[in-house]
């Protein structure tokens, strides 16, 4: 079995190393681990490996506290030590910048650290297999890795499996929603819910007191069962109140940290035009009309643009616009109105925003506030900004998701 050191991370669940020249990507493989490997696969420029045994571990290296690690796919840096995930983070993220501008950022200290390692996760999505087994895919696969409690979600772990039995076949998804100490359940539902589904989930809620509501949803309908509505304080002063089976950040500690790095870099007030293009139910809006800006928010998604109309309304900051619309459709649109934005906040999907460079740059706003999910996208769309003269100023990522190789990041780049 050949030997590999470990010498380097990358921003998914592999450590590097080499063998006779050629990188080889190691799955649950920690930089610094000295490990014997098979190889699995080869890709052409690198080989895929799969730890045998580990001959001497790193320093970096713990035992995965989840007892579902390495086989759940939920979790791919679980026996990394915490300081030493956020310190790869911004190893990484520092590196994916130098690489593609030259930028030199200082690694330590890029990547705030969360405060909660585990139990932040405010929203966890199980599948539901056969006879209402729950639980998440294993890596790199669809099979069902069936766990009776997920370390990193908030909220009462058992909750799923209660309703997957009761619901059954019917049932292929469940997402909690931690809500302070109670729990909401969103079912996704193989067809339209039925009386017999609303019955099954009003006798689970009147079993268990943590549970506030259920939502069914499947064929196009959505019922709730109790109670859905959730308010989420992202600054002291502000509370978005929402249906839980909206979008919002799944880590609502770190994501007032955020939005406060954001109200910073944006220093808001009511000189200020933003452009919020991928809004959610008004996280950044929303804050941003509170200290007086011109706000525009848009979002596909209709029921996260009234949630954000009425949170407007209900705050007294009738004067913000929310548009449901696709964010491309809509940046035409405005350029062809001739709005002109001061600042553009962009917080794409996974997927990033490459067919909104064009028309953003064309409103020319002095500064874009890009908040990315996923490094690769985030520079890959900075670099189009950059054609456009639009330099990056500052950047910081946020740890969203312990225990995995996931980052959220902000990048403030402004208009030479
Ligand atoms: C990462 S979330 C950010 C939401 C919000 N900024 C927040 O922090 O809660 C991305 C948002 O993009 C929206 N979205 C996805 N594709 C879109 C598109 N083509 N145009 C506009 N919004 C879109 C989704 O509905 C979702 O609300």
């Amino acid at each position: 079995m050949p030997l590999v050191e470990i010498d380097s991370m990358t921003l998914g669940p592999y450590g590097i190393g080499r063998l006779d020249g050629k990188a080889v990507m190691v799955p649950n493989a920690v930089a610094g681990d000295l490990v014997e490997i098979a190889i699995a696969g080869e890709r052409g420029t690198h080989a895929i490996g799969r730890i045998e045994r580990i001959v001497r571990p790193s320093p970096r290296r713990r035992p995965a506290p989840c007892p579902f690690a390495p086989r759940c796919g939920g979790c791919d840096w679980q026996q990394i030590k915490y300081a030493a995930q956020v310190a790869f983070k911004g190893e990484l993220l520092a590196g994916a910048f130098r690489r593609a501008f030259g930028l030199e950022l200082d690694p330590r200290g890029l990547v705030e650290p969360a405060p909660e390692e585990f139990g932040y996760r405010a929203r966890t999505r199980f599948k539901v297999g056969a006879g209402g087994t729950v639980g998440f895919h294993a890596a790199a696969s669809h099979a069902l890795v069936a766990v009776d409690r997920c370390l990193v979600a908030a909220g009462n772990g058992a909750a799923p499996g209660a309703l997957a039995t009761a619901l059954g076949a019917r049932c292929a998804e469940i997402e909690t929603v931690a809500d302070g100490d109670r729990t909401i359940l969103i079912a996704s539902l193989k067809r339209a819910p039925q009386a017999a589904d609303r019955a099954r989930a009003r006798a689970i809620i009147a079993r268990d007191p943590s549970l506030r509501g259920i939502v069914l949803s499947g064929g196009g309908r959505r019922e709730i069962v109790g109670e859905a509505r959730l308010s989420l304080a992202v600054e002291p002063d502000c509370a978005i109140e929402s249906d839980a089976d909206l979008f919002s950040q799944i880590n609502r500690a770190q994501n007032c940290k955020l939005v406060a790095a954001v109200m910073a870099l944006g220093g808001f007030d009511a000189r200020i035009k933003l452009l919020d293009l991928f809004c959610g139910s008004g996280n950044f809006s929303l804050p941003a009309a509170q200290r007086g800006a011109g706000v525009v928010g848009v979002d596909a998604d209709a029921l996260a643009i009234a949630a954000a109309a009425a949170n407007a309304v209900r705050m007294g900051l009738g004067a913000a616009r929310f548009i449901a619309m696709k964010a491309q459709e809509t940046a035409r649109f405005l350029a062809r109105a001739g709005y002109r934005p001061d600042i553009v906040i962009l917080d794409p999907p996974r997927a990033g925003a490459a067919e909104l460079i064009e028309p953003v740059a064309r409103l020319r706003p002095a500064a874009i506030i890009y908040v990315a999910c996923d490094v690769a996208t985030m520079v890959r769309d900075l670099g189009a900004l950059a054609a456009h003269r639009y330099e990056i100023r500052h950047v910081r990522g946020f740890d969203f998701f312990p225990n995995t190789h996931h980052l959220e990041v902000v990048a403030h780049v402004l208009l030479t």
